[in-house]
């Protein structure tokens, strides 16, 4: 295998690892860099799981998943949405990340263009270059407020596009996109036949007054859309690896052939666990969003309140992507020396995309404790005076 440049070393474990090398050597880290909800699996979830273990769910599954799981999940998304989804268009996936990557594999020929977003999810071009090295990535940079450009979209989608990679809401901005941004992504999908992969893992963690579209909203795309998601960040289930794509009859047979192959099934007990998700009432959700929401509306306006650096408001999700460029340092020079100076991981905004060197982003995915102490540490920090690399690939 080739390992092209789009395939380095992810540098949010770069930074991640090189904080808990600092810890291991004594040092206080406050971890504001890898995106993991801070409380705990539902414990519904964690006892259907015991029981399923308990009962025999040990074996091998079907490979699309559990046929009850997919029931459920396509009962919920035809409620949502309308749609009429059946079981045999999902495939069980372990996390999310697989079901964009077998999407990608199941979509991609050489050659064929896919518009990303940037900033994007670190591992989007990675995952892209992996599924198909010769495919072209053609990069649609955000505005500074985060909004997409409706001009430099039109001018990226055209007929060699084979595929719209989008995330609604977006990691790392917490950006939620406007109808009248989806109706122009989906209006060029249909113009040019290409297809749209969504990635809506973020959907639930919505702040006051957001409302997040999901693409299976719209029936003239469902022929050319994959919908992938997951219980990762929504029911904090980071470790368990569960993860869906839904879609297109045509694209998620091929998905499944890739798990035949590579994954066999998804953990059975897992997704025997996860069908009371769908059986439980979500109660978790609201109390734990707002907390979220409290932690941003404190972290944002400190961050904010700093002379070097200027935040936009995440609407949704748990990182804030915030403006560096009064430093005068590029993102990674920026995330070393604060990580060396103050004990306080992030990631630079490289990871996200060329344009954003100039850019950090900070997880609130944690205690607000831990958050009043970064906040103090960033107040009495001078970005002016240290200077050290954490180098990587991306
Ligand atoms: C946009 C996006 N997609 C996918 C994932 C990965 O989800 P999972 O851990 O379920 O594979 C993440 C995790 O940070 C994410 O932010």
């Amino acid at each position: 295998m080739i390992f092209q440049k789009e395939v380095g070393e992810s540098l949010t474990y770069k930074f991640a690892q090189a904080a808990a090398d600092m810890r291991a050597n004594g040092r206080e880290i406050i971890s504001l860099g890898l995106g993991e909800p801070d409380f705990k699996t539902p414990q519904y979830v964690l006892d259907a799981t015991s029981e399923a273990m308990n009962t025999g769910f040990t074996h091998y599954s079907a490979t699309q998943g559990l046929p009850e799981f997919r029931e459920l999940i396509a009962g919920d998304m035809n409620t949502r949405f309308g749609a009429e989804y059946k079981a045999a268009d999902i495939v069980v996936t372990p996390g999310i990340k697989p079901a964009v990557y077998f999407a990608l594999c199941a979509l991609l020929e050489p050659g064929d263009e896919v518009v990303l977003f940037s900033p994007y999810y670190v591992s989007y071009p990675a995952m892209v270059k992996l599924a198909e090295p010769q495919a072209i990535i053609v990069n649609v940079a955000l505005d500074r407020s985060f909004r997409l450009d409706p001009d430099a979209l039109r001018k990226a989608v055209n007929p060699r596009t084979k595929c719209i990679l989008f995330n609604n809401p977006n990691n790392p901005t917490g950006k939620v996109f406007t109808k009248e941004e989806i109706d122009l992504l989906v209006s060029l999908a249909l113009e040019n036949d290409a297809w749209i992969i969504s990635d809506e893992v973020y959907e639930k963690l919505l702040y006051t007054g957001g409302t997040q579209i999901g693409l299976a909203s719209y029936p003239d795309i469902r022929h050319r859309l994959i919908v992938t998601n997951g219980f990762s960040k929504s029911h904090a289930m980071t470790g368990w690896r569960l993860g869906y794509a839904i879609g297109a009859h045509d694209a998620i047979v091929k998905i499944n052939k890739l798990q035949q192959h590579i994954n066999t099934n998804t953990c059975t007990f897992v997704q025997k666990g996860a069908c009371s998700i769908y059986t439980h009432k979500p109660d978790h959700i609201a109390p734990y969003v707002a907390e979220l929401e409290r932690r941003i509306d404190f972290f944002h306006k400190e961050l904010n309140d700093l002379p070097y650096m200027t935040a936009v408001k995440p609407e949704a999700g748990f990182f804030c992507f915030a403006d560096i460029s009064a430093t005068g340092k590029d993102s990674n020079s920026f995330c070393a020396d604060l990580l060396h100076a103050t004990g306080i991981a992030s990631t630079p905004g490289i990871a996200f995309g060329p344009e954003w060197d100039s850019y950090v982003r900070f997880s609130f995915a944690v205690p607000m404790a831990t958050l009043e102490r970064a906040a103090g540490l960033l107040k009495a920090y001078n970005p002016k005076a240290e200077a050290c690399r954490i180098d990587s690939d991306v």
